[in-house]
Order: structure tokens, then C-alpha cells, then sequence
């Protein structure tokens, strides 16, 4: 092997040095820029309310060798202040730092304030370059700047209309700025002079509503005008008082009430002076057209109700009634700062199937999260029932028999995944508020005929609105279909916390959570929504360190399925996000809670084994012990814990959990591992690949093993015998080993079972049981054994974080040039840039080329061991 090629061509540095020269040394020229700029990880934010929040950036450069190695930071709240970089209100620098990332310390940030910050930094020549002005905004910052109260319509929590609130109110002063905050008990949509405000869907984000709120900010300047003005407010049940009844008693939830809102508009004129409009006994309240809704299951609408201009100054409002005062759900009202959910995606109908006037079967052609809009013309009173479903029977009808068995329903007024809507008689238009779906099919009824034609339906993909970061392309389109299938299945469960389906459950389930978490980092910018369900997780924590096994959750989960193998999440969360953004703040924040947790096993499981949990769910068919996969999650937590003392400086914790990391290591290897034969319990494909990927093996038999697992997995034809534990564990710990072909021949198999057998089956989800015929557990859209998304990425590209310079300081290049690929591409952009590894195959020969961004470096690993450094840049290599 030999470098051909290396970093920028010399054209362009012969321009960079030209450049430097003739601008005189100090300050670069058009080469190097700063680029996205981010506080709390996100792009000029509005409503944030942590008192030191974080900043970070990014280098854009053709001078392939820059390193930053001091930064200031501006700040100020007047914009040509901070691009002057005079009257600094704050100043932070110069910090010797190589690290983009840091936290605003000056005097406290004063509430609804618009601030603005460059920074500024600086190479090993000396050199500087300085970022364009950018943005933040404070929120209420702390709770007693709120001068709303909280009401509600003062209906039980039975009442299924949902509530409509309106106020109306003039300003007679030009107005400079206006800004909407909202904290809502249940999901709410804000309007503002017949408009509605933003794009955000299924708003605020489910939390554990008795604990902690969130309230969302809005900038309202251009909806608030100089006159007559009216709010309006449309509240949903969401989670907060779910109607409908399931296995897991939501409806019977500690925090269960009729929802309820806060609100302050917070009008700035031009004078200075500042006028609040405020949530009280002002407002008025009706029902409408909105006659049920259920997060759930679906949403009823009477069009025959809708009341034209309720949210218009000029509405008459007289037959509205009077509105109640209400303690607030929780003392605890945070912003919500973090991707919203949003109707990302919208698609069209496939075909539509019309089997009479009266019924018609849409399908959209790939299973998604999200709701339906529909378009319709009909008779008044006319009842249109639109189910929604994953699969079709034989005759064409939705099929939604895999989805509905948890499902309790006390009467037939609510079925499941099906919207109601009563027309009006002239065009009417329905989309629900407060509900989403897992589907791919629709089946629309009426109860007399109706006209429908494709364009009278269509879908919306709908999930937290996080970024993509990081592609994939293989030369194999099946690779290409189930990694794309990863991805939709990831986003479906993905709405402010992870979930396990879209349709079926909407459950916070832990296990499903970390097992996906290194897939859904490697292609999205998803930490906002980690931390949210970190503090989730911290709302939910009992004293004794135990959490529940569904998170959020009414009190359901704290005895059944909670064991280590699902609530690790209190550990492999914050750690997975300290080594992709090499952000230590989550891992901080969660240290407490992840102590407790470990501490809990300890003083449990004396013994260093522990049985609690519930093992490799939804398995092929061989079954591994229970005691075996718990007690390889105890010792992770137990690494991490003692990993983030010594990151902490906790030097006596450090050394307590080392400790501790020995004797549960050795009391699993004593008892599981035959160290003879190098085979754990009856050596089944889980009972290999769990110890060899979680670093259980001793170094000494590690090769052995690694061939047993290679051993088994031709026996058993190089299919899958795994359940969810051992799917997150095989493609790794055989790649890892000297065995990536071995784990691509799995990963690219065809035929049951494996992902392939979905793909040619249809999937573009990733299903729940690798036996697509089975009668349980067999929803269409899990991402329970999405890891094969991340093992593309590590396993393929071989790009990896280096725990000792986390968020790609020092990127890990090790790929794999498997047989059977002609070519892979992998990208992730990290908090430095874009990494990207492509390789093809030439006759005997390997061509690769590896991007490795600014602010950083390398290490390549080939196959045969050999080590090679890599600098900041473009890289060619023969092999
Ligand atoms: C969920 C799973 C979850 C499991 C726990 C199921 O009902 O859908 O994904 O992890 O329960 O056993």
C-alpha cells in the first residue's frame, strides 16, 4: 500500500499561500471560514433558558492542516457591538482549546433578550478567523417570570370535545417585537388572527407532566398588528389525558386531567415599553368541530361545527362561556429546546383501489409515521371513516390485526387508528391536531357514497425534525434498501423521546432506545432529543436508582421489564453522546442517576450476577440466559460509571466501580465461559457476540471465541439466530474480530431470516419478528434491530469515535473491503465536518478515499494491522 495522493491539490495552496501573503499574516483569507454556529446544540435558537448555555462551530477550509488552538467568544445583546467585537457584554477568551465547544460563563442572561455571539479563533501559525454575528434568544429563564395563569374549559376529564380558547385584545402603538410562550398540560395549537403559529406538530413534547412542562416560544411580530388583534387556543388530550384504554393505564396516570394552558404574548412596541397579554379569566371558551381526540388512537371530526373565524378579532363570541383558573400541572416549566416534530415528508398516494362508492383502499407505498389529510366533498352528515394500517388482507381491505392487541376498548366509538369525519356538505378539508398514526395503507369508508380520487388523500411523514448527517451507498441495493429502511424506522420512532411503534404502543421503551442509539447518531443530529429524554429519565428515577421500562410513563414499567438489559439507557444514552459530540454535559447531568442505578444492582445482586431483565427478546429461536445478557448490561453501566468518575475527576468512584467492573466480569466469565473450549453456555450465536462486543471476553481468548462465534454462524447456514441483545451485539463482534466477512454474508442475506428477507418481502420499515408470518409481535415498523444502520457505518466505513478524543477529535478509520461489495460509501458529519470513507474495488486492488475534516486527525487501520496516521484533509490510497 502506498499514499498517492494527499490532502488539497497544489494549485489551491499555492493560491492559499498567495492569499496569507498578501493580506499580511495574522488573519486568513478566503480559505478558511466559521460555520454553523449552534447554542445548545441548535441553530439560532429562541426560548433558551439554561444559564451557561453551550456553544459550538465549525471550520469550513481548503487548508486541509487547520487546527484551532485558542478561541474567544462575543457576546452581546446589541448585533454591531458583537460584530465590532467592542463594549463586549461578555468576553470569553482567549482559551487555549482545541475544542469547538464551550459554555457561556459571564453574569446571568437576562429573560427574553436576543443575544448575539461570534467567535474567534485561532491556528498554530497565529492565524485568526472570525465567525459571521449570530443568534440566541433567552425564554422566561426562571418560573416566576410568568404572568399567565393557567385555565382551562373546567369539563371533566370524560368530555371528549376538545376545548377552543380565545381572547381578543388591541395595541394602538407600532410594535418592534412580539413573542408568544405556551406551557401546556396536553398538545395545543396557538393562531394569531386567523394564522396559525409555526410549523411544529404534536407540541410540547410529551414529558412526565406532574414532574416537568415545557413550553414552547414563539417570534409573533408579524401575526400580532396595531389594532384589533384575537389569540387563539386549540388544546389536545395527547398524553396528558388519554381517553382511550390500553394495557399500560394511561388512563389512569397520576397526572390525568382536563387539559389546560399558560400563556404570555409579550408585545414590544416601538416605543420601548413593553404590554403582556395574558392567560386569565378573560379568555372565553367554546367546543368546536374537533369532537375527539385521542394520541392513541385517532381524531373525530364534526365539519358541521366548525365555527368560521373563531380565531379572528371580529368573531361574535357571546355564546362562548367563561374559563376556570387551575393549579399548574407541575412547578417545573422548561423551554422546550430541541427539534420539533414536524410534518417532514409529504407523499402521495401509490394507487388507490376503489372496491365500491362507498369504500376505497389507499396505499402510499412505503410504512411511515404520520398522519393523512384529507380533501372531501359529500352529502352533510355524511360519517367518513379512514383506518389506518400496515398491511392489507387478500380481498384488499386494511388489515390492522397486528397492531390493535393491546388495545383495550370499552365501547365501539373509538376504534383504533380510524379518523372520523362527519361532513359539512360543502369542500371540507380534516388533517387530525393531536394524533399520529402508524401506517402505509388507508382504508377510507363513508356511510353514503362519496367521490375520492388519489389526489383526495394525502400523507404526511411526521417525526422530530432532526437534521441528517451521515449517508450510505453500497454497490449491493439491498444494503442501500435496508439501510434507508433503518433510517424511516428510526425517524417513525422518534417523536421528542424514542419509541418502540409508531401504531401499536407509542411507548417509551428503554431497550429499543439504546439499542438504536449509535444508529440514529451516526445519521441524525438527535442529541437535543436525547437530553430531553435523559431528563425524562431523571423525572422518573426513584430514590433506590430504579427506573421503568417505558419512558415516560403513568406509572406502568417499574415491575416488569426494567431490568439492566432495557434500562441502560440511564448510561449507553449519555455516553453514546459524549463519544459523538464530545459533549460531556449529559454524561454529567445523568451522573448521579447513573450511580444510583449501579448501586442498586450491587446492593441487589451482591454476587456481581444479576437475573433482573427480560434477555434477547423476540429471538430466531435459540434462547440465551437471561442472567448472562443482564449481568453483560450491569458491567457496561458499571465501565461507563467508572469511565465518567475518572472523566469527572471522581478518582475514589473511579477506582470503586473498577473494582466493581472486575468482580462482575469475572463472576459472568466463572460462570458463563467454558475456558477450555472458549464457548459461553451452549455458545448460541447471542451467547458469543454478547461478551465478545461488550469486551467481556479475557484478552487471551478472545481470538478463540471470535472463531467460535465465526464457527457458529456457518453452522447455522450465516443466518441470524439472535433476538434484540444479540442483534445489537453479531454484525460487531464478528467484524471487529478478523470476521467482516463473516458479518457482511449475515448482514446481506436474502432470506429468512435476516433483513434482507423483509426487503424482498416489501419492508421499507424494519419490521419486529424476523418471521414476517408470525401471529405476535409482529409490528411492520421497529427499531429494535436497527444496530445493522450503525454497523454500516463501523463495520463497512470503519468509522468510529476514539473514546479518549470523543466527537471525532480523532477519527477511528478501520474498513472492512467485504466480499461481495464492489463499492461502500459512508459519511457522518461530526462536530469537526465531514468524514467520509469510500472504497472500490479495482481487479485485485482496493482503491480508498477518506475525508477527514478540519480541527482533526486519524488513524487508518487495514485489514492486516497496519497503522496509518491521517492529517485533516483528502486521502488516496492503493491497497
Ligand atoms: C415492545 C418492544 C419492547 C418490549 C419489551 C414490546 O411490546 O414493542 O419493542 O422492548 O415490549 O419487552
Amino acid at each position: 500500500m502506498y499514499p498517492r495522493k494527499s490532502h488539497i491539490a497544489f494549485g489551491f495552496r499555492f493560491f492559499v499561500f498567495l492569499a496569507v501573503f498578501f493580506s499580511g499574516k495574522g488573519v486568513y483569507a478566503q480559505n478558511t471560514k466559521l460555520v454553523n454556529l449552534r447554542v445548545e446544540h441548535l441553530p439560532a435558537p429562541l426560548g433558551i433558558d439554561q444559564a451557561h448555555p453551550r456553544f459550538t462551530w465549525q471550520f469550513e477550509t481548503t487548508k486541509s492542516d487547520f487546527k484551532q488552538t485558542a478561541y474567544e467568544i462575543y457576546v452581546n445583546s446589541d448585533s454591531l457591538a458583537t460584530l465590532k467585537g467592542d463594549k463586549n457584554l461578555y468576553k470569553k477568551g482567549r482559551i487555549s482549546e482545541d475544542q469547538p465547544l464551550t459554555y457561556y460563563e459571564g453574569e446571568n442572561l437576562q429573560a427574553f433578550t436576543k443575544y448575539y455571539w461570534k467567535v474567534k479563533a485561532w491556528d498554530e501559525g497565529g492565524n485568526t478567523v472570525e465567525s459571521t454575528v449570530s443568534s440566541f434568544e433567552t425564554g422566561m429563564m426562571t418560573s416566576s417570570n410568568w404572568q399567565g395563569s393557567w385555565i382551562s374549559d373546567g369539563q371533566d376529564i370524560t368530555v371528549k370535545p376538545a376545548p377552543y380558547f380565545r381572547k381578543t385584545f388591541s395595541t394602538s402603538k407600532p410594535i418592534k417585537s412580539a413573542r408568544a410562550y405556551i406551557a401546556v398540560g396536553g398538545l395545543y395549537e396557538l393562531y394569531i388572527n386567523g394564522q396559525r403559529i409555526g410549523n411544529h406538530r404534536l407540541d410540547p413534547a410529551y414529558t412526565r407532566f406532574d414532574r416537568r412542562n415545557l413550553y414552547v416560544s414563539y417570534d409573533v411580530t408579524k401575526q400580532v398588528r396595531e389594532g384589533g388583534n384575537a389569540v387563539g387556543v386549540l388544546l389536545g388530550n395527547g398524553w396528558y389525558n388519554h381517553q382511550s384504554t390500553a394495557v399500560w393505564f394511561f388512563d389512569k396516570a397520576p397526572w390525568r386531567a382536563r387539559p389546560t394552558f399558560c400563556m404570555d404574548l409579550r408585545i414590544t412596541y416601538a416605543d420601548g415599553s413593553v404590554e403582556t397579554i395574558v392567560s386569565d379569566k378573560t379568555w372565553k371558551t367554546n367546543t368546536g368541530p374537533l369532537i375527539f381526540n385521542s394520541i392513541y388512537t385517532a381524531e373525530h371530526y364534526d365539519a358541521r361545527l366548525a365555527q368560521k373565524g373563531w380565531d379572528q378579532a371580529d368573531f361574535n363570541d357571546s355564546t362562548w362561556k367563561e374559563v376556570f383558573y387551575r393549579a399548574a400541572p407541575s412547578q417545573h416549566i422548561v423551554s422546550q429546546a430541541m427539534h420539533p416534530i414536524r410534518n417532514v415528508t409529504p407523499l402521495k398516494a401509490k394507487s388507490l383501489h376503489q372496491v365500491n362508492d362507498t369504500t376505497y383502499v389507499f396505499d402510499f407505498g412505503t410504512n411511515i409515521s404520520g398522519v393523512t389529510s384529507l380533501q372531501i366533498q359529500g352529502e352533510a352528515g355524511t360519517v367518513v371513516r379512514l383506518k389506518h394500517g400496515e398491511r392489507i388482507y387478500d380481498n384488499g381491505h386494511v388489515d390492522i390485526s397486528n397492531i390493535d392487541q393491546h388495545y383495550r376498548p370499552t365501547d365501539d366509538k373509538d376504534p383504533f387508528q380510524t379518523d372520523i369525519v362527519i361532513l359539512s356538505g360543502g369542500e371540507d378539508h380534516f388533517m387530525p391536531a393531536f394524533n399520529y398514526k402508524g401506517f402505509q395503507y388507508v382504508e377510507v369508508t363513508s356511510s353514503r357514497p362519496v367521490n375520492l380520487v388519489e389526489e383526495s388523500l394525502s400523507a404526511y411523514f411526521m417525526h422530530s425534525d432532526v437534521p441528517q448527517i451521515g449517508t450510505i451507498h453500497a454497490s449491493n441495493p439491498v444494503i442501500n434498501k435496508i439501510w434507508e429502511a433503518t433510517n424511516r424506522s428510526y425517524l417513525s420512532n422518534l417523536f421528542g423521546y424514542p419509541t418502540d411503534c409508531p401504531q401499536r404502543e407509542k411507548n417509551g421503551w428503554t431497550g429499543d432506545a439504546h439499542i438504536a442509539v449509535e444508529t440514529g447518531l451516526y445519521s441524525f443530529d438527535a442529541i437535543t432529543i436525547y437530553e430531553k429524554w435523559l431528563a425524562d429519565h431523571r423525572d422518573e428515577q426513584q430514590a433506590n436508582g430504579v427506573l421503568p421500562s417505558i419512558i415516560p410513563t403513568g406509572g406502568w414499567g417499574y415491575e416488569w421489564g426494567n431490568g439492566p438489559d432495557w434500562t441502560s439507557t440511564i448510561a449507553l444514552i449519555p455516553w453514546n453522546i459524549y463519544l459523538f459530540y464530545g459533549d460531556s454535559k449529559l454524561l454529567k447531568d445523568s451522573y448521579g442517576g447513573i450511580k444510583r442505578y449501579v448501586d442498586h444492582i450491587d446492593a441487589t445482586y451482591p454476587s456481581g450476577l444479576t437475573t433482573w431483565g427480560l434477555g434477547d427478546w423476540v429471538p430466531v429461536k435459540s434462547k440465551s440466559p437471561v442472567e448472562l445478557s443482564s449481568s453483560i448490561y450491569y458491567y457496561v453501566d458499571a465501565t461507563i460509571l467508572a469511565k465518567a468518575a475518572k472523566l469527572f475527576g471522581k478518582e475514589e468512584d473511579a477506582k470503586r466501580y473498577e473494582q466493581l467492573c472486575l468482580k462482575i466480569k469475572d463472576a459472568i466469565n466463572t460462570k458463563y465461559l467454558n475456558k477450555e473450549t472458549g464457548i459461553y453456555g451452549q455458545g448460541v450465536q447471542t451467547e458469543l457476540s454478547m461478551p465478545l462486543f461488550w469486551d467481556i471476553v479475557p484478552e487471551t481468548l478472545r481470538e478463540k471465541v471470535a472463531k467460535n462465534l465465526a464457527d457458529r454462524v456457518a453452522a447455522d447456514h450465516y443466518h441470524l439466530d439472535v433476538g434484540l441483545l444479540g442483534t445489537k451485539a453479531i454484525l460487531n463482534a464478528l467484524s471487529e474480530n478478523g470476521y467482516a466477512d463473516v458479518a457482511y454474508k449475515v448482514a446481506a442475506q436474502e432470506d429468512y431470516p435476516s433483513w434482507g428477507w423483509w426487503i424482498k418481502n416489501g419492508a421499507t420499515t424494519l419490521y419486529e419478528n424476523w418471521n414476517i408470518q408470525s401471529a405476535h409481535d409482529i409490528s411492520l415498523n421497529h427499531i429494535m434491530f436497527g444496530e445493522i444502520g450503525a454497523w454500516l457505518y463501523k463495520g463497512l466505513g470503519g468509522i468510529k469515535p476514539d473514546p479518549e478524543k470523543p466527537g471525532f477529535k480523532h477519527v477511528l478509520i478501520e474498513p472492512h473491503f467485504v466480499e461481495g461489495l464492489e463499492n461502500f460509501e459512508a459519511s457522518h458529519i461530526g462536530p469537526h465536518g465531514k468524514i467520509t470513507t469510500r472504497w472500490e474495488r479495482k481487479g485485485k486492488h482496493i482503491k480508498l478515499w477518506l475525508t477527514i475534516p478540519p480541527n482533526s486527525d486519524g488513524t487508518l487501520t487495514l485489514p492486516s494491522g497496519e497503522k496509518r496516521t491521517l492529517a485533516a484533509g483528502s486521502h488516496e490510497f492503493d491497497i
